[in-house]
């Protein structure tokens, strides 16, 4: 049930004879700010009016006149120049509460379409550890896939893993140069992490080590540049003066910067040479960049040890990731990685030459794109086929394979360019017809605002994470206050048990409820906290319905006989918001398909159960005064426990029956 679009087709039939664009104006529909003003309200008559050259209020009059709600509304009424307000029927809202109650789907109409949505998610990049930078590739790709798939589409989801980029040319380098074959055999996944650190500290120290070497032409050019800009603010004078001092200040930002960039480089080669270990094998290894890509390239070209290096780790890599994907209760249709793609590069650039699309140039191959300065390479020099061309090729598997009416990339916002480009090479590649959509977000930073690291300045693992969450949880929820009110006693077991639900929930459910495209800064405290825009007070407020239910010994059915015997009768103002929050479950989920926006679904939970905790304060169950008002309440909370309890399900996080 989706109320706008109920009153939309109401509004579309009355201004049919005002106007060709009742559809435009029928969409403007929105539920109020105010409750003082309605539950919905609708703007049209104010741009129909110019469109019409009359008086708004009169145009607002009009199509009131003609508008058939009086079966869902009380009489619309017309405020302020022409707005006109619409408040649903007590009646109406308690019979769509009754039709509720058995229904699984919580009021959602199924929505029947052809068309696959592929969802391509997580996606990471194996043979390294998963960081916190996953995190939102992964709950967010799971979030709409969930809720895509719950509104009735065929969804297809993908984790496209990096199974065959550099990250492999580093654990086979590691491999050969520091590894102990039985060690990894033994205990292959703790080792290939070890040896990947390894090998990326002492390429990062090679980096930094080559970095050193050019600051000083660049900082005393920037250093200039500040003399300079200070120069011109002791000259300048009135107006000049204020961006005087703006260009001196992004000067010295911008010096600052570069010192900062310095001094962690040095740190870094300080790191490395201080420790004789370490320091040794940067020594012994000067080349090691270069030999990390030459590996990588002879794994691609077939190289037999390398591919029977690669065949043994990935399994291992795999079993790496998808402990934690149980852990997340993240699972996949398929998981078709790089490397799945490898033989069909060939085939891709030969297309696109054929197509005229791709040309030679410098030795490469490139698409050129007018939109863009840059062409997208496809393949390099050295005859290595890159990112886009996999991405390529990925497409046409999947317009081959999952005949989609969408795909959705859930990457970072720092891959824009990229996908810009690929979208714009599937444009001419013929491939208009489906719908393309980046769905970038933003960076998780810690508590300083900068993205979030661990003391020694690399990513935080993503299962410390979730264990620092878990704890936390612990923490707040099964304290000692809180158990000795738990009858029967809560066993070590149901405890760690709501800590898993809890921490892991609040985790998910912090990440989506920013709007996907903003950072956000990660605080423990915060997510986990049981009152606040938090899982835990959504599961807590569940937790409260159960518990009702449970002292009036009630299932759903008993509700619904109760409901069909005494009848169903709003007397409360808190009973009528609950009422009417509980019919919104679907237009939340069709407005975060058009952003594919999970926080919409994160405001939609927080709002109904603030409106169960306004409920709950104001209106007692058991004792109610009459039995048609029990019922009417019991209802309530128990369409309460269900919409919440399936909510969180469609964002990945589950709920417990006391907590
Ligand atoms: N593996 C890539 C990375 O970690 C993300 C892949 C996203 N999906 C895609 N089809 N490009 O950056």
């Amino acid at each position: 049930m989706h109320l706008p679009n109920l009153l939309q087709q109401r509004f579309r039939e009355s201004l049919a004879s005002m106007t060709d664009r009742a559809e435009t104006y029928a969409a403007m529909i929105r539920p109020t700010a105010d409750p003082k003003h309605g539950d919905y309200q609708c703007n049209c008559a104010m741009p129909l009016s110019k469109e019409l050259g009359r008086n708004p209020r009169e145009v607002a009059a009009s199509i009131v006149e003609n508008l058939k709600v009086d079966d869902l509304c009380l009489p619309p009424e017309i405020a302020g120049p022409g707005f006109i307000n619409l408040t649903l029927k007590d009646d109406y809202l308690s019979e769509t509460t009754r039709s509720l109650l058995g229904d699984a789907r919580c009021g959602v109409e199924p929505i029947k379409e052809e068309k696959s949505i592929v969802i391509d998610f997580s996606s990471p990049n194996v043979a390294k550890p998963m960081h916190v930078g996953h995190i939102r590739s992964t709950v967010i790709g799971d979030a709409l896939a969930r809720c895509l798939r719950f509104l009735g589409y065929n969804v297809v989801t993908d984790n496209h893993l990096g199974d065959w980029g550099t990250q492999f040319g580093i654990i086979i380098y590691g491999y050969k140069h520091f590894g102990d074959p039985d060690v990894v055999d033994s205990n292959p996944v703790q080792e290939l992490t070890k040896l990947y650190r390894i090998v990326h500290q002492l390429i990062e120290y090679r980096k930094a080590k080559r970095s050193l070497e050019n600051f000083e032409e660049t900082i005393v050019e920037a250093q200039r540049v500040v003399d300079h800009a200070s120069a011109a603010v002791e000259q300048a004078e009135g107006s000049k003066l204020k961006s005087a001092k703006k260009s001196l200040a992004s000067a010295e930002r911008r010096l600052q910067s570069i010192l900062s960039t310095r001094r962690s480089a040095e740190q870094k080669v300080e790191s490395i040479e201080s420790d004789p270990v370490w320091a040794d094998r940067a020594s012994k290894h000067s080349e090691i960049d270069q030999s990390v890509l030459e590996e990588t390239a002879k794994l691609h070209r077939g190289d037999a040890e390398n591919l029977a290096l690669w065949e043994k780790f990935l399994p291992h890599c795999k079993d790496e990731i998808n402990r934690v994907y149980d852990r997340l209760n993240v699972e996949f249709d398929h998981t078709l990685g790089e490397s799945f793609y490898h033989s069909r590069l060939e085939g891709v650039v030969e297309k696109l030459r054929g197509a005229g699309l791709a040309k030679e140039s410098d030795g490469a191959v490139c698409v050129f794109l007018d939109e863009f300065d840059a062409p997208m390479i496809v393949q390099k020099q050295d005859g290595a086929y890159l990112y886009a061309t996999t991405d390529l090729a990925t497409l046409q598997y999947r317009l081959g394979e999952f005949n989609p009416g969408e795909i959705l990339y859930v990457v970072d916002t720092r891959q824009s360019e990229h996908f810009e480009k690929l979208f714009a090479v599937a444009d001419q590649f013929g491939l208009a017809g489906i719908k393309l959509v980046h769905v970038n977000f933003g960076t998780v930073l810690g508590e300083d605002g900068k993205p979030m690291k661990t003391r020694s300045g690399s990513l935080i693992g993503l299962e410390s994470l979730l264990d620092g969450a878990v704890a936390r949880a612990k923490q707040v929820v099964c304290d000692s206050g809180r158990l000795a009110s738990f009858n029967p006693p809560m066993d070590t077991a149901e405890q760690e048990m709501i800590a898993e639900v809890v921490g892991i929930g609040a985790i998910k459910f912090a990440d989506l409820s920013h709007h996907r495209t903003s950072d956000y800064r990660f605080n423990l405290e915060k997510m986990v906290a049981l009152d606040g825009n938090t899982s835990a007070y959504v599961q807590y407020s569940y937790a409260r319905t159960q518990k009702i239910l449970e002292n009036a010994q009630k299932a759903e059915q008993d509700v619904a006989e109760m409901v069909t015997q005494h009848g169903m009768k709003l007397s409360h103002p808190a009973e009528r918001q609950l009422a009417l929050m509980l019919m919104k479950l679907e237009e939340a989920l069709v407005t975060l398909h058009k952003d594919y926006a999970p926080n919409q679904l994160v405001d939609y939970l927080l709002d109904t159960a603030k409106a169960y905790s306004k409920f709950n304060e104001n209106c007692h169950v058991l004792r109610a005064e009459t039995p048609q008002i029990q019922a009417t309440r019991l209802a309530l909370v128990c369409l309460t426990g269900r919409t919440l309890q399936l909510g969180l399900e469609l964002l990945g996080i589950g709920v417990v029956p006391r907590m």
